[in-house]
Order: C-alpha cells, then sequence, then structure tokens
C-alpha cells in the first residue's frame, strides 16, 4: 500500500473512519498524530457500530498495529473508557495500541477554560466540541504542557500538577468558575496513568524501526482541512494541524517517507461549530437530517448542510497535495432531482476561484453554482463502478475533475462492503 495520509478534504465528519477502515487491510502500522477525542470516526462492522475517538480505528482489525503520536492531546481517562469499551465488545487492544510517551495530557482545567471561553465570546463563539482541545495545545506551545510520559512518573506528575492547576484556578476564579480540587484530579488521573502505562512508550522509534522492515504505514487524519489551524477559516477551526503536514510532526515520520494522500470527502458539505460554510442550503440539509443523517459523532449535534464545494476540495487538494480522492455518502443524494456544485464564489460583481483567507470576505460570498442531473436511483447495494448509475458516475467524475485530483473510492453506505474501488 505504500505510506498514506489520509485527510479530510472538508470541515471534518467527511467519513474518514469508514476510508480508514478500509485502507487499513493493507497496512501494518496506523497512526493517529493530531487531534485529540473531539474527534468521532464512525465504523461498522458486520452491523455492530464502533465510535473511536482517539484509539486508530485499525484496532477492529487484528494484528494491525495502532499508535497514537506524538502529535495528539490525550484525555486519559476517556482514553481509558474507550479502551474499556472496545474490550468489552471483543477488540484486542493490548499488543495491538501504542501511545507516544511525549502525547500531551487533556487535564480537567483545558475543558473548564475551553467552555468558559466560549461563553464569554457569546454570539462570536467557535462551537467547539467542548473537549479541552484548545486549551491543551495552547499549553503545550506556551510550554507548559503535562505530558504522557509525566502522567506515568506519579510523583513528577502531582508536583508538576499541583503548580498548574495553582496557576489556572486563578484564571478559573476570575471567569467565576468553581476551582478545581487538586487531590481529585490528581487521584484520578494517577489511576488513568497507573492503567495505561503499558501502552506508553516512543512511538517514533517505533515507526522507524517498522520503516526499516519496509512496512506500510498508514497516517490517519482527524478534522478536516478547514479546521487546520494555518490553513482552516480561522478563528473558526480546531487547534491543530489537520493537513498532510500535521501527519509527519504528528508522527515524527519525515516528509521523504511519505508516498501518497488521500483526500476523503462527502459527495456534498457538513460543518459542525460556528464559522463560514460557503454553500450552505436548508434544502439539502432538511433532506438529509429527515433521513436521520448528520448528527455529530462525538456531540450528537446536527450538522450544517451544504452543496459540494469544489472550491474548498481544490483548495485542500493543493494543500495537501491530495493525489486521490475517496467520495462517501454518494447514497445520501440518490433521492434528488438536481444536485448544485459550487464552482466559484461572488461577493458583489468580484468572483472567485480559491478561498479567499479574509473571513468576513469569506462569509460574504455566494456560491456560483453548477447543476447536475440526479439519478434518482438507490445506489446502497452497488459494488462496482459499474453498478452505479450513469448520472451518478458522471457527476462523481465531474466532482474529481473540479477538485483536481483522481477518484480512487466510492462509497455508497457505511458496511465495509459498500466500497467501490473506482
Ligand atoms: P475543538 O476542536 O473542540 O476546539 O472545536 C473547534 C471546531 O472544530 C468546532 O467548530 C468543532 O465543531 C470542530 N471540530 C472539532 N473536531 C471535529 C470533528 O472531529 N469533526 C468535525 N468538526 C470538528
Amino acid at each position: 500500500m505504500a505510506n498514506t495520509i489520509l485527510v479530510g478534504a472538508q470541515w471534518g465528519d467527511e467519513g474518514k473512519g469508514k476510508i480508514i477502515d478500509v485502507l487499513t487491510e493493507e497496512a501494518d502500522v496506523v497512526v493517529r498524530t493530531q487531534g485529540g477525542n473531539n474527534a468521532g470516526h464512525t465504523v461498522f462492522v458486520k452491523k455492530q457500530k464502533y465510535v473511536l475517538h482517539l484509539i486508530p480505528s485499525g484496532i477492529l482489525r487484528r494484528n494491525k498495529r495502532c499508535v497514537i503520536g506524538n502529535g495528539v492531546v490525550i484525555d486519559p481517562i476517556s482514553l481509558v473508557e474507550e479502551i474499556e469499551g472496545l474490550r468489552k465488545l471483543g477488540v484486542k487492544v493490548d499488543g495491538n495500541l501504542f501511545v507516544s510517551e511525549t502525547a500531551h495530557v487533556v487535564l480537567p482545567y483545558h475543558r473548564e477554560l475551553d467552555a468558559q471561553r466560549e461563553v464569554l465570546k457569546g454570539k462570536d463563539r467557535i462551537g467547539t466540541t467542548k473537549r479541552g482541545i484548545g486549551p491543551a495545545y495552547g499549553d503545550k506551545a506556551a510550554r507548559v504542557g503535562l505530558r504522557m510520559i509525566d502522567l506515568i512518573q506519579p510523583e513528577r506528575f502531582s508536583a508538576q500538577l499541583r503548580t498548574r492547576i495553582r496557576e489556572n484556578n486563578e484564571v478559573l476564579k476570575a471567569f467565576g468558575a468553581r476551582p478545581l480540587s487538586f487531590e481529585k484530579v490528581n487521584r484520578a488521573y494517577l489511576e488513568a496513568g497507573r492503567y495505561l502505562k503499558r501502552f506508553v512508550t516512543n512511538t517514533v522509534v517505533l515507526l522507524h524501526e517498522a520503516l526499516l522492515r519496509g512496512e506500510d504505514i498508514l497516517f490517519e487524519g482527524a478534522q478536516g482541512t478547514f479546521l487546520d489551524i494555518d490553513h482552516g477559516t480561522y478563528p473558526f477551526v480546531t487547534s491543530s494541524n489537520t493537513t498532510a503536514g500535521g501527519a509527519c510532526t504528528g508522527s515524527g515520520v519525515p516528509p521523504h517517507r511519505m508516498d501518497r494522500v488521500v483526500g476523503v470527502m462527502k459527495a456534498y458539505t457538513t460543518r459542525v461549530g460556528e464559522g463560514p460554510l460557503p454553500t450552505e442550503d436548508a434544502e439539502i440539509g432538511d433532506m438529509l437530517h429527515a433521513m436521520g443523517r448528520e448528527f455529530g459523532a462525538t456531540t450528537g449535534r446536527p450538522r450544517r448542510c451544504g452543496w459540494f464545494d469544489s472550491v474548498a476540495t481544490r483548495h485542500a487538494a493543493m494543500v495537501n497535495g491530495i493525489d486521490e480522492i475517496a467520495v462517501t455518502n454518494i447514497d445520501g443524494l440518490d433521492a434528488l432531482e438536481t444536485i448544485k456544485v459550487c464552482v466559484a464564489y461572488r461577493d458583489g460583481r468580484k468572483q472567485y476561484d480559491y478561498m479567499p483567507n479574509d473571513i468576513e470576505l469569506l462569509s460574504r460570498c455566494r456560491p456560483v453554482y453548477a447543476e447536475f442531473p440526479g439519478w434518482k436511483t438507490p445506489t446502497h447495494k452497488a459494488k462496482r463502478w459499474k453498478d452505479l448509475p450513469p448520472k451518478c458516475r458522471a457527476y462523481l467524475k465531474a466532482i474529481a475533475e473540479l477538485s483536481c485530483a483522481r477518484l480512487f473510492i466510492a462509497s455508497v453506505g457505511p458496511g465495509r462492503e459498500q466500497t467501490i474501488f473506482v
């Protein structure tokens, strides 16, 4: 399979979990390289639903090594719960999961600050998942974060935590929030540290040993291109690099060892949280919600929905170096008479065929649409490319061409068997 980076080419929730699961079949190692438990990857195996937040979905296949890399921020309590949840469903975790000792730890004051800052922002809020992701990455950049290597050494951890809680309690008090009890947090985190110790290791060395053996590595992205801290619709973004470069910094595997980049995109567009979504449209949103689709895997929030935005996906292809695309949720469009695709943006008389960086300008932009005839036929049972209705194939070819990438996978449902290699 070669070393493959998989990224979301839109605003997250592109259906990456399923594509990762499919590609994992040929990988030896699967690595998560950024984000935290703000992500929710849903995978169905034989009708059993699994929702993964921190652990790579490779864990659902036997004998795949799964790595949580140095670029991830880990809420240890939530990771323990995730491991226990998988065990109960009969998934083997021990011996297959490796957690970077330099990944940063998400602490209760991160979550509390995340929530308080959102309240303070009022109508300008980001709409975060309230998992403490922004403050945890903030501490990492400010060099006051605690890492997994600290968590598994009780004395060191407790000493650092005491200082951090003292400082953060002052901030929480200023917000009018309740201060945290050092003893309570310390106890819960040390317990999680004891549980997780056996998984914590030097994952950079582990990955380079795998490379030396010629093994294939899949780098699974979380969130999407337009939630990237550098390339997304700032400030309505997450706090990590969700684009392809993040796979290198978040794992310690250098760029020249990467062989290809696969971009995952829905056949339409969705977003959770605030911020511009140029093709947002009630017609498609109401239809998808009425079908029971497009509710967030992590927060259960209804996702905002819109037509396929090729200005965005072209930009994603550019910043990620996407070679191939996987288009998901095609069956969500089965009932439509006409399908719109955004081919440019317009603000007054000015037209843009790229994504403007100015967030106010982007918010003003209106989509310029091309229209495609709907196929009005169920596609969820299609197994091969030629099983898809000709109008559906034409639509998929068109969005791939507009996105400047080669169509690689067409996905017509959540199951592994609903995957068409083009
Ligand atoms: P945070 O990552 O919780 O700080 O949230 C920042 C923004 O990213 C918010 O708009 C979230 O809704 C969005 N976000 C974070 N994680 C995901 C995800 O996994 N899928 C989709 N949106 C996400």
